[in-house]
Order: C-alpha cells, then structure tokens, then sequence
C-alpha cells in the first residue's frame, strides 16, 4: 500500500472514558431518525467486504457469524458488504441480483435482528462495477490479444503489413518505442489491465448504462426490502460504476457526463426509480466521496453540490468516504489485477497508522463539515455519516458535537472490537481493544481472502467452538464479550 513519505508514526488511544451516566447523555448514544427508521444511537458499521459468500455469491454460515458479532455490540446501524446488483459471476463478493439470493439474505437479517434484540438497524450496499482483466504477460498481449489495427501500421511506417507481421514488429520494439505505438488504452491494457470506464460509450453495454442502472439497481432494493433490511445504501463511491459518473473524469457526451449536473444526473434516476420502486417506508441513502483525492478528479466543491442535490432528491441519509480509486492504483504483478486501495487515493480510504502531518484519524472530518453545512444552508435535514481514523467516544461525541456530522462511521475499530460502542455505554471503556490501523485486514482484502483482525484472530484457535479459516490458522469472528 501507499504511504505518505513523511512517515510519521501514530497511535490510537483511548482518549477520555466516559461514566456509563455521561455516556448516557451523550449525542453518540443518543436516538436518531433515518427517514423511516430510528436509530438507537449514532453509531453505524460501514460496509466492509469479508470475502465469505460462496463463489456464485450466495450468504454463508460464515456470513451470518460475521454480522451477528457485529450485532451482539449493538451499534446504531450495520451496513452489509458491497453486494453485486447484477446476476453475474463475481467471485466470491455477495449478490443480490436474482430472487434466489433472497432466502440467505433474509437468514442473514433474521440472525442480526435476534442477536441485537432487535437493537440494531441493519442496511445493504448495492454496489454496480465495470470489468477489469488481470495484467497480461506482454508477450501474449501482443501476440494474442491486442487488436491490430492501421494506427500500428502507421506507427511502424507500412501500410501493407498483416496482422501477424504487425505483431511480431510490435513484439520486437524497445519500450520507448511500444510506448509510441500505442494508444493510451492500449498500453494501459499492457500494463495494468484491460478496465472499462463509463466514458466505453463505443461499447454497447456501456453507452446504455444510464438506461439499464435505474432497473438493476431498484430490483436489487426491491429484493433487499423483501429480505427485511431496514434499507439500502447506494454504492456511489470509490472505484465503481456510480462514482465514475459523479466523477470530474467523466467525459460522456450524451449528457450523462462533462458539467456537474450531468454527471449527477444518473445517480439521481438511479435514486428516483429505487424510491419508486421501495416506497417512503424503506431507508433509501448513498454512499458517496467527499474527495476523489485523484489529479483530475472531483473534491469537495464538487461534493458539496452533489450532497446537496442528493438531499433535495430525498435521500434518507448521506455517508461520505473518500479516495479509493483505480486511477493511481498499483501496477499490479503480471497475472494480477489493479486493486483500488493501492495508491494514494486508497491512502486516503483507509489511511494506516504510518502517515503525514494530518495523521491517519478524521482524514474525511474537514469535507464532510462543508458537505454538511451546504445541506444545512439549503434546508434539509438529511443524516449525514462520517468514517475514517474513528476510535475511540472522545473522538466520535466531538464530530458529533462540532457538526461534522449526525452519525458516526467505525469500520475497522468495530472490526478490532465488535463490542467498542458497548463497552463505552457500559462504563467498560478500559476493556476497548484499540485497533492499530496496520490495516492488515486491509492486506487480507486485498488478496480476496477471508478478512480477520490481527488482533483476535490468533486467540484460543484450536479450542472447541471456535471456528477458524479452512488452514485452521485464523478465527473467523471476535472473541465474545459481556460486561462482568
Ligand atoms: C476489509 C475492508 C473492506 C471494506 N469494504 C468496503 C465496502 O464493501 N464498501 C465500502 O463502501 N467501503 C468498504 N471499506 C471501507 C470502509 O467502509 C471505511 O470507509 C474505511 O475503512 C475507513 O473507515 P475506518 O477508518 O473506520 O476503517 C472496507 C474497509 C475494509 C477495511
Ligand atoms: S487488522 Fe485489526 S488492528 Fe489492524 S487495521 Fe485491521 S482492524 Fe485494525
């Protein structure tokens, strides 16, 4: 992973532990409305891929366990895993793109809903990506699948060249030379990978997006709220489809791209045919970036009017992140693919315990305060959910306090200690285990294996009913907790 070449270390603590009173009285375990639903306090899981479905996509046991820990710590709200809308192979990431996927998805709400006695409010992240290819072996890249084309006989000087001699001269240029030959895309494909991007407009499937997102995405909310979920958070952030087209790097020319109210304009047809589609009595949000934190990208004026509009929309509630985008990702190993998380917008994502001057906690604090504030300027009341470095009460109750936002994000501490809010409202405070932010989890993502904390996941494996990954070498859930 990047990291900021100041190389500054931090550590996360515990800051002031508040008495179970002053937590009572506190904003952060304080009631709070989303739309249609009521949170019992401000405290909300954002959505963290566990890679645990089964390879067509479907909730396992496995599943079930990981969202229950999380529910016995009774936060506020739990958003379930970036789950795929369309009805195709996607590895192992969760789908929700068929009416079979129904029955596992309601297994899992059932399994959150008794293990938090009903406390905790429970939404899923529909998410919509375009394909990437793995980086090929150059040789084959040339040899197999580059399609030639006369801008390569052109930039080898001779028109009269087949295929075959176009590839081998291709083959045999030094590098410079390739670089030369080749359009951007091209040499991309070469060395990265093959990725798609909502600008493809000479491809089909590509061009139609606006036309097919509004369906896929309100039968997948249709589907969630047949499940029982309380809601759907809608994946406009990061390095997938519905980002791409709020982003600043959206060329479309059909009106779906270029000025800021084009680029918004499908994110809110999406928004408008799920409502449609859900009804007023089920929570409809986005979850969208404060900041691409690419060159060229959008920043926080662009996501202040998106905020904004998605407010006037009628969003339930807004939750912001930032960066985690493909375009400075890593060149990936040959015969692997770019993971989003790599560069220094990934940094920006999940920022790691080695940082710069502004450090590793609040990174989004600063964004979020402004999105909020434009929304308040314009009248609307919309929740408004801020992650990123968040870890312990003091940190939470002075976001909450300042204004930054009405309900606070704790992906990877909730991770190192599903109970952490628990322990806090209970007077446990000094029982919290501190996530380090070595983002270890974040490793284990992405190589698409099963994600623990490595603060747990070593402990009493071996022992009977802990159940571990298939080595045997990792438990899969947090060691349970009650106050003593
Ligand atoms: C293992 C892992 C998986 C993640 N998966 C998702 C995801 O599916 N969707 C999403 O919007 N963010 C995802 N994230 C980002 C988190 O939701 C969160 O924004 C980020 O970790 C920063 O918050 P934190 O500092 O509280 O961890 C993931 C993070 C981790 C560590
Ligand atoms: S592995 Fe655990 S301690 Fe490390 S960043 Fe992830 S949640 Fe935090």
């Amino acid at each position: 992973m990047w990291r900021p070449p100041e190389r500054i270390q931090y550590e996360s603590g515990f800051g002031h532990m508040p008495s179970r009173e002053e937590a009572a009285a506190s904003l952060l375990f304080s009631p709070l409305k989303i739309g249609p639903v009521t949170i019992k306090q401000r405290s909300w899981i954002p959505a963290m891929v566990p890679w645990r479905a089964t390879e067509e996509g479907f909730v396992t046991d496995n599943v079930i366990d990981w969202y229950a820990r999380f529910a016995r710590g009774r936060p506020g709200a739990i958003v379930v895993e970036a789950t795929g809308i369309r009805d195709v192979p996607s590895g192992p990431l969760m789908r929700i793109g068929h009416e079979r996927y129904i029955p596992g998805l309601r297994r899992l709400v059932d399994a959150v809903r008794d293990a938090s006695d009903g406390e905790t409010r429970l939404f899923i992240q529909l998410i919509d990506f375009l394909s990437i290819r793995r980086r090929p072996d150059p040789k084959k890249y040339l040899e197999r699948f580059l399609v030639i084309t006369d801008a390569h006989r052109a930039a080898l000087g001779d028109a009269s060249l087949s295929d075959d001699d176009v590839r081998a001269r291709l083959a045999a240029l030094p590098r410079a030379d390739l670089v030369q030959a080749l359009t951007k895309t091209e040499l991309e494909a070469l060395d990265y990978g093959y990725r798609e991007r909502v600008t493809d407009t000479h491809l089909a499937h590509i061009r139609d997006l606006p036309q097919a997102l509004p369906g896929l995405f309100s039968d997948a909310a249709a589907r969630a709220q047949e499940a029982g979920f309380d809601g759907v958070e809608l994946h406009y952030a990061h390095a997938y489809t519905m980002a791409s087209f709020l982003s600043r790097t959206n060329t479309r020319e059909d009106g779906y791209g270029g000025a800021r109210e084009n680029r918004l304009r499908l994110p809110l047809e999406v928004y408008a045919a799920v409502r449609a589609r859900t009804g007023k009595d089920f929570a409809v949000g986005c979850r969208f970036l404060a900041d691409e934190c690419i060159d060229g990208g959008s920043d926080v004026s662009d996501a202040r009017v998106f905020g904004t509009a998605f407010a006037r929309a009628g969003m339930d509630f807004l939750s912001t992140s930032r960066g985690g985008k493909f375009d400075d990702a890593k060149q990936p190993s040959v015969g692997g693919t770019a993971y989003p998380y790599t560069g220094r917008s990934g940094y920006e994502c999940m920022p790691q315990y080695i940082s710069d001057a502004r450090g590793p906690f609040g990174r989004n604090v600063e964004a979020t305060s402004a999105i909020r504030a434009d929304i308040r300027a314009a009248g609307f009341d919309t929740p408004i959910v801020c992650a990123g470095g968040v870890h312990n009460f003091d940190m939470a109750e002075k976001m909450l306090k300042d204004g930054v936002c009405d309900i606070v994000g704790s992906a990877r501490q909730s991770l190192a200690d599903p109970d952490w809010f628990r322990k806090v409202a209970t007077g446990h405070g000094q029982d919290v285990r501190l996530c380090e932010f070595t983002n270890y989890c974040e490793a284990l993502d992405q190589k698409h294996k099963v994600v623990t904390c490595q603060l747990w996941d070593k402990l009493d494996v071996g022992q009977e009913g802990v159940k571990t990954t298939v080595d045997g070498k990792r438990r899969l859930t947090a060691p349970d907790w009650s106050p003593a």
